[in-house]
């Protein structure tokens, strides 16, 4: 049985006040659950965030990192230095850093490569925009972002590896692939993962839909046979919804 997860993902969102005050909102509401729960503050409240959590069952990723190991990269963070603060999983090929930040498919499997080098988890996300899906193109999209950023590991590389599925034109729109489109997407994620590797490491995998989760649709979405949770965004900003959502997983 693969465990679910409830990942929220805060973006350029709270200040170190504002990320206390959420944090004490959270930690109060999730003392246990079924499912893995998730934060990934910005970096600036990394360290507060492990301080705050060391006794919760609550996590704490970063959003993204360099592949360097260090160096002169003026504005950049390794994996070395997260590893430091405690911070053991990160986020890699946000569709945010994807565009705004032309983050290729070569970039971000680097970046797994030195994430995973250092033992690290990662949330690998990927998927299709609109026009993709309205040219009939999404499942051949989602497959080359998955080949070409992952597809260089060895299955043993697998178990630290989350996959995270969030169609472009669902991120921030208020529109929710709907649960038929979610899970065939995801069948198809699993499929392309036992043409590639075996049917046990296709079945262990977890994948997370991402993309206007909310309180009121993450119920039905995470019920499918193979969404094994989520990726939040605007909802992880807010204690109740996102604790609503980590109890309907
Ligand atoms: P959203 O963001 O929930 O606000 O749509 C999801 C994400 O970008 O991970």
């Amino acid at each position: 049985m693969r465990k679910k997860i409830v990942a929220g993902n805060w973006k350029m969102n709270k200040n170190q006040p504002e990320t206390r005050d959420l944090l004490e909102a959270l930690k109060s509401r999730i003392k246990q659950a079924k499912a893995e729960v998730i934060v990934a503050p910005p970096f600036t409240n990394l360290a507060l965030a492990v301080e705050m959590l060391k006794d919760s069952p609550i996590q704490v990723a970063a959003q993204n990192l360099h592949f360097e190991p260090k160096g002169a990269y003026t504005g950049e963070i390794s994996a070395d230095m997260l590893l430091s603060l405690g911070v053991k999983t990160v986020i890699i090929g946000h569709s945010e850093r994807r565009s705004y930040f032309h983050e290729t498919d070569a970039i971000l499997s680097k970046k797994a490569d030195a994430a995973l080098k250092n033992d690290m988890t990662i949330i690998f996300c990927f998927g299709e925009e609109l026009k993709d899906r309205k040219e009939g193109r999404h499942f051949d999209v989602v497959s080359a972002q998955i080949k070409n950023g992952l597809f260089h590991l060895e299955s043993s590389a697998w178990p630290q590896i989350i996959l995270a599925y969030e169609p472009v034109w669902a991120i921030g729109t208020g529109e929710t692939a709907t649960t038929e489109q979610a899970q065939e997407m995801h069948a198809f994620i699993r499929k392309t993962l036992l043409q590639k590797y075996d049917a046990t490491l296709a079945q262990s995998i977890r994948i997370l839909y991402g993309g206007s989760v909310k309180a009121d649709n993450a119920g039905k979405l995470f019920s499918q046979p193979d969404i094994d949770g989520g990726l939040i965004g605007g909802a992880a900003l807010n204690a109740q919804d996102f604790t609503q959502i980590v109890e309907s997983a």
